[in-house]
């Protein structure tokens, strides 16, 4: 299948350990032609580095804090490299080694997945390379926490004793000794581990496609995947070539005229035949490549976003009108399609509350916290993820009169 999709776009997959999640990221990954990010691998990686550098396992125990364990963790630096099936995840300019996959490294890998400052590091890494590369990106938290923003978001279940069974069939293809049972329980535990741990814990985002891959064989799970993305594929937005492609800003300068931006106005779309259009202005802030909004919990807007989430949203940067052999404007202004998805994750609601409160009170930013947890309850935020993006501008020429 040729991708649909003209923007860099990120589809999630997660799940369980033992569901499936990797063979099939790494397929759909290879039919979209998109890199695969195995977030597993990178926890993975970390907790045989710390293992390495401080002398065993038994670092579990009593994890470095702060600063000793920020550079511990800043010793491994991600990357990606290829494509589809051939996506290599690099640490530090190497290809993660087959280590990684081991039982052991798994555990580990559970246990400093708890570390909020562990997952912070690796949430920026994995958000640093969404920035650069289309992915199909695999893990517990990747649509939910990671990248909230995605296209498509698909969680991957299936029963513990079907996943042993799975992974008791591939041990014995490798030649390794396993027992059922024991792979069972380490299966319960490790579910145990993920699902109930305080942050980011595995969950399926509320708009997730939720695929329970027990009594389904690998094909047509991966089909029901296919399917799903297609779907995002329909409801991409609409293309709108531009007439004057000479005043096309660049990706690059779109993003600083969004970041710049004050204030933006947004449109959304009413269903029925009584509806009318509907553009709001909004004070808005863009983080981690998303624009972010807030709001009361009902009205008009929250009303017609349950209904359509799909959006336009416009910033208009410097404009002026002036005289150069006739009346004319100089302008430059963004607009964005996306779908404005309520954030549902307390930590990113609080975060940009607090970057509305800096950017348009900066000098009163020390009060942001306390007012903030005072209005939680009563404040929606939305968060719109850029599908497709295009700018504009006309710039004045020197010498030019103003109005
Ligand atoms: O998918 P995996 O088995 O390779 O992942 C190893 C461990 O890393 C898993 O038990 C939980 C953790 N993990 C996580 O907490 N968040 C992710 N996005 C990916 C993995």
């Amino acid at each position: 299948m040729s991708a649909p999709f003209s923007a860099p776009f990120i589809i999630t997959i997660d799940g369980p350990a033992g569901v499936g999640k990797s063979t099939l990221a790494r397929r759909l990954a290879e039919a979209l032609g998109v890199a695969y990010l195995d977030t597993g691998a990178m926890f993975r990686t970390l907790a045989l580095h710390m293992a390495q550098r401080l002398g065993g396992a038994h670092f579990l125990e009593a994890l470095p804090q702060g600063p000793a364990l920020q550079s511990l963790l800043e010793e491994c630096l991600f990357a990606l490299q290829g494509a589809g099936a051939q996506t290599t995840l690099l640490c530090n300019g190497e290809p993660v080694g087959d280590a990684i996959r081991s039982e052991e490294a798994g555990m580990m890998a559970s246990r400093i997945a708890k570390n909020p400052q562990v997952r912070d590091f690796l949430k920026q890494a994995q958000q640093g390379l969404g920035l650069r590369f289309s992915l199909v990106a695999e893990g517990r938290d990747m649509g939910t926490v990671v990248f909230p923003g995605a296209l498509c978001k698909i969680f991957l279940d299936a029963v513990p004793e079907v996943r042993a069974e799975r992974r008791f069939k591939q041990l014995q293809e490798l030649g390794e000794a396993a027992a059922l049972e024991s792979l069972i329980r380490q299966i319960r535990e490790r579910d145990h581990e993920d699902r109930n741990r305080p942050i980011a814990p595995l969950r399926p985002a509320v708009d997730a496609h939720i695929i329970d891959s027990s009594h389904h064989s690998i094909d047509q799970v991966f089909e029901a995947i296919m399917e799903a993305a297609r779907q995002t594929g329909r409801d991409a937005p609409p293309s709108c070539p531009m007439r004057r492609k000479d005043r096309a800003l660049s990706h690059e300068e779109s993003q600083v005229l969004l970041e710049r931006g004050k204030y933006g106005v947004l449109a959304l779309a009413e269903a029925g035949p009584e509806a009318w259009p509907y553009g709001l202005p909004l004070s808005y802030v863009l983080m981690d490549g998303a624009v972010y909004f807030h709001s009361a919990l009902e009205g008009r807007k929250v009303r017609v976003l349950a209904e359509n989430p799909r959006v336009c949203f416009t910033v208009v940067g410097d404009a002026e009108a002036f005289y150069e052999r006739n009346f004319t404007t100089s302008y430059e202004s963004v607009m964005l399609f996306g779908h404005a998805v309520l954030v549902e994750d307390a930590e990113e609601k609080y975060r940009a509350l607090f970057r509305l409160a800096e950017k348009y009170l900066p000098e009163h930013r020390d009060k942001a916290e306390g007012d903030i947890r005072q209005s939680l309850a009563r404040t929606a935020v939305y968060r719109i993820f850029p599908e497709a993006v295009t700018g504009k501008a006309k710039r004045r020429k020197k010498g030019a009169k103003a109005l």
